[in-house]
Protein backbone atom coordinates (compact mmCIF):
# COMPACT_ATOMS: atom_id res chain seq x y z
CA UNK A 1 0.00 0.00 0.00
CA UNK A 2 1.29 3.12 -0.91
CA UNK A 3 2.06 6.19 2.02
CA UNK A 4 -1.54 8.19 2.42
CA UNK A 5 -3.54 5.42 0.99
CA UNK A 6 -6.59 3.58 2.56
CA UNK A 7 -6.46 -0.30 2.16
CA UNK A 8 -10.06 -1.25 0.82
CA UNK A 9 -11.83 -3.67 2.33
CA UNK A 10 -12.04 -7.21 0.20
CA UNK A 11 -15.43 -7.46 1.34
CA UNK A 12 -16.30 -3.91 -0.41
CA UNK A 13 -19.07 -4.56 -2.63
CA UNK A 14 -21.46 -6.37 0.47
CA UNK A 15 -20.57 -3.43 2.69
CA UNK A 16 -21.45 -0.73 -0.02
CA UNK A 17 -24.66 -2.30 -1.04
CA UNK A 18 -25.75 -2.47 2.63
CA UNK A 19 -25.09 1.05 3.53
CA UNK A 20 -26.29 2.46 0.23
CA UNK A 21 -29.11 0.88 1.11
CA UNK A 22 -29.84 2.46 4.70
CA UNK A 23 -28.84 5.68 3.34
CA UNK A 24 -31.35 5.82 0.28
CA UNK A 25 -33.90 2.96 1.84
CA UNK A 26 -33.70 0.74 -1.75
CA UNK A 27 -32.62 1.44 -5.59
CA UNK A 28 -33.01 -0.95 -8.72
CA UNK A 29 -30.49 -3.83 -9.35
CA UNK A 30 -29.59 -2.56 -12.71
CA UNK A 31 -28.42 1.19 -10.82
CA UNK A 32 -26.57 -0.69 -8.01
CA UNK A 33 -24.57 -2.88 -10.59
CA UNK A 34 -23.22 0.14 -12.10
CA UNK A 35 -22.73 2.10 -9.34
CA UNK A 36 -19.90 -0.94 -7.35
CA UNK A 37 -18.90 -0.74 -11.21
CA UNK A 38 -17.88 3.13 -11.26
CA UNK A 39 -16.90 2.62 -6.95
CA UNK A 40 -14.40 0.15 -8.40
CA UNK A 41 -12.69 2.08 -11.39
CA UNK A 42 -12.33 4.60 -8.73
CA UNK A 43 -10.73 2.59 -6.26
CA UNK A 44 -8.53 1.61 -8.43
CA UNK A 45 -7.74 5.26 -10.29
CA UNK A 46 -7.31 6.51 -6.50
CA UNK A 47 -4.23 4.29 -5.98
CA UNK A 48 -3.15 4.65 -9.67
CA UNK A 49 -3.34 8.57 -9.27
CA UNK A 50 -2.22 9.05 -5.28
CA UNK A 51 -5.32 10.68 -4.74
CA UNK A 52 -7.84 11.27 -1.68
CA UNK A 53 -11.20 12.18 -2.20
CA UNK A 54 -13.19 14.64 0.04
CA UNK A 55 -16.69 14.22 -0.06
CA UNK A 56 -19.25 17.03 1.86
CA UNK A 57 -22.83 15.44 3.42
CA UNK A 58 -24.81 17.36 0.81
CA UNK A 59 -22.80 14.67 -1.85
CA UNK A 60 -25.05 11.71 -2.92
CA UNK A 61 -25.35 9.18 -1.01
CA UNK A 62 -22.87 7.23 -3.76
CA UNK A 63 -19.65 9.62 -2.96
CA UNK A 64 -20.39 9.83 0.84
CA UNK A 65 -20.11 6.18 1.81
CA UNK A 66 -16.28 6.08 3.23
CA UNK A 67 -13.81 3.72 2.33
CA UNK A 68 -14.48 1.39 5.54
CA UNK A 69 -17.55 1.29 4.33
CA UNK A 70 -16.43 0.06 0.77
CA UNK A 71 -17.08 3.60 -0.43
CA UNK A 72 -14.99 5.77 -2.79
CA UNK A 73 -14.78 8.88 0.10
CA UNK A 74 -11.45 9.61 2.21
CA UNK A 75 -13.00 11.55 4.16
CA UNK A 76 -16.44 13.38 4.95
CA UNK A 77 -17.33 16.00 6.70
CA UNK A 78 -18.64 19.47 7.09
CA UNK A 79 -17.14 22.34 5.53
CA UNK A 80 -14.75 22.98 8.36
CA UNK A 81 -13.42 18.92 8.94
CA UNK A 82 -13.08 19.03 4.92
CA UNK A 83 -10.85 21.90 5.15
CA UNK A 84 -8.95 20.88 7.80
CA UNK A 85 -8.75 17.12 6.62
CA UNK A 86 -7.36 18.70 2.80
CA UNK A 87 -4.12 20.05 4.82
CA UNK A 88 -3.50 16.01 6.65
CA UNK A 89 -4.39 14.18 3.42
CA UNK A 90 -0.65 12.74 2.42
CA UNK A 91 -2.07 11.91 -1.35
CA UNK A 92 -0.54 14.71 -4.42
CA UNK A 93 -3.76 15.09 -5.79
CA UNK A 94 -7.21 15.71 -3.99
CA UNK A 95 -11.17 15.54 -5.31
CA UNK A 96 -13.18 17.70 -3.59
CA UNK A 97 -16.67 16.79 -3.79
CA UNK A 98 -18.32 19.84 -2.81
CA UNK A 99 -18.64 23.23 -3.66
CA UNK A 100 -15.97 25.43 -5.35
CA UNK A 101 -15.31 27.85 -2.23
CA UNK A 102 -15.23 24.58 -0.55
CA UNK A 103 -12.11 23.40 -3.13
CA UNK A 104 -10.97 26.76 -3.43
CA UNK A 105 -10.70 26.51 0.21
CA UNK A 106 -8.59 23.41 0.23
CA UNK A 107 -6.18 24.81 -2.20
CA UNK A 108 -5.63 27.93 0.14
CA UNK A 109 -4.58 26.35 2.88
CA UNK A 110 -2.66 22.75 0.97
CA UNK A 111 -0.56 25.05 -1.77
CA UNK A 112 2.10 21.70 -1.83
CA UNK A 113 -1.16 19.41 -3.41
CA UNK A 114 -3.20 19.58 -6.76
CA UNK A 115 -7.07 20.19 -5.84
CA UNK A 116 -9.72 19.15 -8.15
CA UNK A 117 -13.47 20.16 -8.41
CA UNK A 118 -14.97 17.33 -10.16
CA UNK A 119 -17.29 20.53 -12.19
CA UNK A 120 -16.97 23.72 -12.32
CA UNK A 121 -20.51 24.69 -12.37
CA UNK A 122 -20.92 23.49 -8.68
CA UNK A 123 -20.92 27.12 -7.20
CA UNK A 124 -22.91 28.46 -4.34
CA UNK A 125 -25.62 31.37 -4.69
CA UNK A 126 -23.82 32.93 -0.68
CA UNK A 127 -20.81 33.02 -2.32
CA UNK A 128 -21.72 34.63 -5.49
CA UNK A 129 -23.84 37.47 -3.34
CA UNK A 130 -20.72 39.37 -2.93
CA UNK A 131 -17.52 40.27 -4.26
CA UNK A 132 -13.94 41.73 -2.58
CA UNK A 133 -15.27 45.10 -3.74
CA UNK A 134 -18.43 44.82 -2.14
CA UNK A 135 -16.46 44.25 1.26
CA UNK A 136 -14.78 47.44 0.39
CA UNK A 137 -17.58 49.43 0.40
CA UNK A 138 -18.96 48.24 3.62
CA UNK A 139 -15.48 48.92 5.42
CA UNK A 140 -15.65 52.36 4.18
CA UNK A 141 -19.53 52.69 5.26
CA UNK A 142 -18.98 51.15 8.43
CA UNK A 143 -14.93 52.17 9.59
CA UNK A 144 -13.24 50.02 12.06
CA UNK A 145 -15.76 47.30 12.45
CA UNK A 146 -13.74 43.61 11.77
CA UNK A 147 -15.59 41.83 8.50
CA UNK A 148 -16.06 38.15 9.73
CA UNK A 149 -16.47 36.56 6.44
CA UNK A 150 -18.61 33.01 5.96
CA UNK A 151 -16.57 30.29 4.81
CA UNK A 152 -19.39 30.34 1.82
CA UNK A 153 -17.53 33.11 0.15
CA UNK A 154 -15.31 33.50 -3.33
CA UNK A 155 -11.45 33.32 -2.54
CA UNK A 156 -11.59 37.32 -4.03
CA UNK A 157 -13.86 38.12 -0.98
CA UNK A 158 -12.01 36.02 1.57
CA UNK A 159 -8.98 38.43 0.75
CA UNK A 160 -10.42 41.38 2.18
CA UNK A 161 -11.94 40.34 5.18
CA UNK A 162 -10.55 39.78 8.87
CA UNK A 163 -11.42 36.23 9.83
CA UNK A 164 -13.24 33.43 8.30
CA UNK A 165 -15.72 31.52 10.02
CA UNK A 166 -17.85 27.97 9.02
CA UNK A 167 -21.20 27.36 10.59
CA UNK A 168 -19.77 25.38 13.18
CA UNK A 169 -17.63 28.04 14.87
CA UNK A 170 -19.43 31.04 13.79
CA UNK A 171 -20.45 31.93 17.53
CA UNK A 172 -16.68 31.30 18.86
CA UNK A 173 -15.80 34.08 15.99
CA UNK A 174 -18.01 36.43 16.90
CA UNK A 175 -16.79 36.39 20.54
CA UNK A 176 -13.41 36.99 19.82
CA UNK A 177 -13.82 40.40 18.80
CA UNK A 178 -14.06 43.50 21.71
CA UNK A 179 -15.53 45.45 19.07
CA UNK A 180 -19.09 46.33 19.73
CA UNK A 181 -19.64 46.55 15.66
CA UNK A 182 -19.29 43.38 13.54
CA UNK A 183 -19.92 43.10 9.92
CA UNK A 184 -21.34 39.58 8.82
CA UNK A 185 -21.08 38.13 5.39
CA UNK A 186 -22.51 37.08 3.44
CA UNK A 187 -25.54 35.07 4.87
CA UNK A 188 -27.97 37.43 6.48
CA UNK A 189 -30.45 34.67 7.43
CA UNK A 190 -27.53 33.41 9.67
CA UNK A 191 -26.48 36.63 10.91
CA UNK A 192 -30.28 37.36 12.03
CA UNK A 193 -30.16 33.98 13.80
CA UNK A 194 -26.75 34.70 15.53
CA UNK A 195 -28.29 37.93 16.42
CA UNK A 196 -31.61 36.46 17.97
CA UNK A 197 -29.33 33.26 19.88
CA UNK A 198 -26.51 35.49 20.99
CA UNK A 199 -26.96 39.20 20.23
CA UNK A 200 -27.79 39.79 23.89
CA UNK A 201 -24.84 37.53 25.35
CA UNK A 202 -22.58 39.44 22.74
CA UNK A 203 -24.02 42.96 23.09
CA UNK A 204 -22.67 43.46 19.60
CA UNK A 205 -23.92 44.57 16.66
CA UNK A 206 -24.09 42.90 13.54
CA UNK A 207 -24.11 44.58 9.88
CA UNK A 208 -25.00 42.37 7.80
CA UNK A 209 -25.21 41.62 4.07
CA UNK A 210 -28.13 40.33 1.70
CA UNK A 211 -27.31 37.00 0.54
CA UNK A 212 -29.17 33.84 1.18
CA UNK A 213 -28.95 30.39 0.68
CA UNK A 214 -31.56 28.87 -2.38
CA UNK A 215 -32.08 25.73 -0.82
CA UNK A 216 -32.25 27.17 3.14
CA UNK A 217 -34.37 30.34 2.78
CA UNK A 218 -37.07 27.84 1.23
CA UNK A 219 -37.65 26.21 5.02
CA UNK A 220 -41.08 28.55 5.91
CA UNK A 221 -44.38 27.04 6.15
CA UNK A 222 -43.18 23.80 5.03
CA UNK A 223 -41.50 22.88 8.20
CA UNK A 224 -43.72 24.32 10.57
CA UNK A 225 -46.72 22.06 8.88
CA UNK A 226 -44.21 18.90 9.08
CA UNK A 227 -44.06 19.99 12.66
CA UNK A 228 -47.95 20.12 13.11
CA UNK A 229 -48.34 16.88 11.29
CA UNK A 230 -46.07 14.99 13.32
CA UNK A 231 -46.02 16.61 16.85
CA UNK A 232 -44.08 14.13 18.14
CA UNK A 233 -40.94 14.59 16.09
CA UNK A 234 -38.04 16.85 17.04
CA UNK A 235 -36.82 19.63 14.26
CA UNK A 236 -33.01 19.84 13.15
CA UNK A 237 -32.73 23.38 11.07
CA UNK A 238 -29.37 24.86 9.92
CA UNK A 239 -27.88 28.09 10.60
CA UNK A 240 -28.99 29.30 7.01
CA UNK A 241 -32.78 28.80 7.66
CA UNK A 242 -34.67 31.95 7.92
CA UNK A 243 -35.04 33.50 11.36
CA UNK A 244 -38.88 33.63 11.34
CA UNK A 245 -38.99 30.20 10.56
CA UNK A 246 -36.32 28.98 13.30
CA UNK A 247 -38.12 31.24 16.38
CA UNK A 248 -42.15 30.22 15.23
CA UNK A 249 -40.87 26.48 14.95
CA UNK A 250 -38.63 26.25 17.86
CA UNK A 251 -41.07 28.30 19.83
CA UNK A 252 -43.28 25.16 19.73
CA UNK A 253 -41.10 22.33 18.84
CA UNK A 254 -38.20 20.98 20.79
CA UNK A 255 -35.04 20.89 18.78
CA UNK A 256 -32.04 22.84 17.19
CA UNK A 257 -30.72 25.78 15.17
CA UNK A 258 -27.66 25.04 14.34
CA UNK A 259 -24.10 23.89 12.31
CA UNK A 260 -24.31 20.31 10.02
CA UNK A 261 -21.74 18.87 13.18
CA UNK A 262 -24.46 20.53 15.56
CA UNK A 263 -26.94 18.71 13.85
CA UNK A 264 -25.67 15.26 13.90
CA UNK A 265 -24.15 15.78 17.88
CA UNK A 266 -27.81 16.53 18.22
CA UNK A 267 -29.49 13.29 16.78
CA UNK A 268 -26.95 11.35 18.45
CA UNK A 269 -27.54 12.42 21.89
CA UNK A 270 -31.78 13.22 21.72
CA UNK A 271 -33.71 10.13 22.82
CA UNK A 272 -36.39 11.14 20.28
CA UNK A 273 -36.88 8.52 17.20
CA UNK A 274 -38.61 11.20 14.82
CA UNK A 275 -36.97 14.35 13.04
CA UNK A 276 -37.95 17.13 10.71
CA UNK A 277 -34.71 17.62 8.94
CA UNK A 278 -34.34 21.60 7.67
CA UNK A 279 -31.21 21.42 5.79
CA UNK A 280 -30.45 19.90 2.55
CA UNK A 281 -31.62 16.42 1.19
CA UNK A 282 -28.81 14.40 1.39
CA UNK A 283 -28.00 15.41 4.83
CA UNK A 284 -30.85 13.43 5.18
CA UNK A 285 -29.14 10.24 3.85
CA UNK A 286 -26.16 10.95 5.68
CA UNK A 287 -28.68 11.23 9.07
CA UNK A 288 -29.90 7.38 7.99
CA UNK A 289 -27.20 6.05 7.32
CA UNK A 290 -25.37 6.79 10.73
CA UNK A 291 -28.80 6.66 13.03
CA UNK A 292 -30.36 3.59 11.09
CA UNK A 293 -32.79 2.74 14.26
CA UNK A 294 -34.03 6.81 13.96
CA UNK A 295 -36.49 8.49 11.07
CA UNK A 296 -35.79 11.11 9.09
CA UNK A 297 -38.40 13.28 7.02
CA UNK A 298 -37.66 16.42 5.03
CA UNK A 299 -39.24 18.89 2.97
CA UNK A 300 -36.41 17.24 0.40
CA UNK A 301 -35.02 20.51 -0.69
CA UNK A 302 -31.42 19.26 -3.39
CA UNK A 303 -28.55 22.03 -3.47
CA UNK A 304 -28.39 21.98 -7.34
CA UNK A 305 -24.56 23.47 -7.50
CA UNK A 306 -23.42 20.33 -5.37
CA UNK A 307 -25.81 17.99 -7.61
CA UNK A 308 -23.13 19.44 -10.45
CA UNK A 309 -20.87 17.07 -8.87
CA UNK A 310 -22.03 12.74 -9.55
CA UNK A 311 -19.91 10.03 -9.32
CA UNK A 312 -19.14 9.99 -12.91
CA UNK A 313 -17.41 13.27 -13.59
CA UNK A 314 -15.59 12.12 -10.18
CA UNK A 315 -14.07 9.06 -11.98
CA UNK A 316 -13.42 11.32 -14.98
CA UNK A 317 -11.24 13.68 -12.83
CA UNK A 318 -9.42 10.92 -11.61
CA UNK A 319 -8.98 9.52 -15.52
CA UNK A 320 -7.84 13.10 -16.12
CA UNK A 321 -4.87 13.63 -13.25
CA UNK A 322 -1.44 13.44 -14.68
CA UNK A 323 -2.70 14.01 -18.34
CA UNK A 324 -2.87 17.33 -20.62
CA UNK A 325 -6.67 17.61 -19.91
CA UNK A 326 -6.33 17.61 -16.04
CA UNK A 327 -5.89 21.48 -15.85
CA UNK A 328 -10.11 21.68 -16.95
CA UNK A 329 -10.56 20.43 -13.09
CA UNK A 330 -7.55 21.67 -11.51
CA UNK A 331 -8.65 25.03 -8.99
CA UNK A 332 -5.53 27.44 -10.32
CA UNK A 333 -5.12 31.02 -8.54
CA UNK A 334 -2.94 33.81 -8.49
CA UNK A 335 -0.74 33.68 -5.66
CA UNK A 336 -0.60 36.89 -4.70
CA UNK A 337 -4.95 35.81 -3.76
CA UNK A 338 -3.86 32.66 -2.49
CA UNK A 339 -1.65 34.50 0.50
CA UNK A 340 -4.02 37.13 1.05
CA UNK A 341 -6.81 34.59 1.60
CA UNK A 342 -4.96 32.08 3.23
CA UNK A 343 -4.61 34.76 6.35
CA UNK A 344 -7.88 35.07 7.26
CA UNK A 345 -8.56 31.47 7.14
CA UNK A 346 -5.17 30.80 8.84
CA UNK A 347 -7.15 33.01 11.56
CA UNK A 348 -9.73 30.89 11.85
CA UNK A 349 -8.70 27.84 12.58
CA UNK A 350 -5.88 28.90 15.23
CA UNK A 351 -8.85 30.23 16.79
CA UNK A 352 -10.98 26.65 16.18
P1 LIG B 1 -21.38 23.38 6.63
O1 LIG B 1 -20.42 24.47 6.98
O2 LIG B 1 -22.29 23.05 7.73
O3 LIG B 1 -20.68 22.21 6.03
O4 LIG B 1 -22.36 23.97 5.52
C1 LIG B 1 -21.93 24.35 4.26
C2 LIG B 1 -23.06 24.75 3.42
O5 LIG B 1 -22.91 24.98 2.26
C3 LIG B 1 -24.36 24.86 4.07
O6 LIG B 1 -25.33 25.13 3.13
FE1 LIG C 1 -24.40 27.30 -1.08
FE2 LIG C 1 -26.78 26.78 -0.03
FE3 LIG C 1 -25.73 25.06 -1.72
FE4 LIG C 1 -24.69 25.34 0.75
S1 LIG C 1 -26.70 24.56 0.22
S2 LIG C 1 -23.54 25.23 -1.19
S3 LIG C 1 -25.00 27.54 1.06
S4 LIG C 1 -26.33 27.19 -2.20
Amino acid sequence: MRPGKTSINSNWKKLFTEKYLQMTGGTSDEKLQTLLHQVEEIHELKLEKNATILAHYYMPPELQIETIDGGVADHTGDSLSLSVAGTKAQAANIVFCGVKFMAETAHILSDNKKVFLPNALAGCSLAESITGEDVKRMRLKHPGAPVIAYINTNAETKAECDIICTSRNAIKIANSFSSPELIFVPDKYMGQNLVHKFGKETNKKFILWDGSCIVHEQFLGNIKNMTMAEPEAEVLLHWEVPEQTVTSVLNTTKGIVGSTSDILRYVEESSAKKFILGSECDLGATLKGKFPNKQFISPCIYCSYMKEITISNTLETLQQIGTPMETEKLIIMDEELRRRAFIPLKRMIDLS
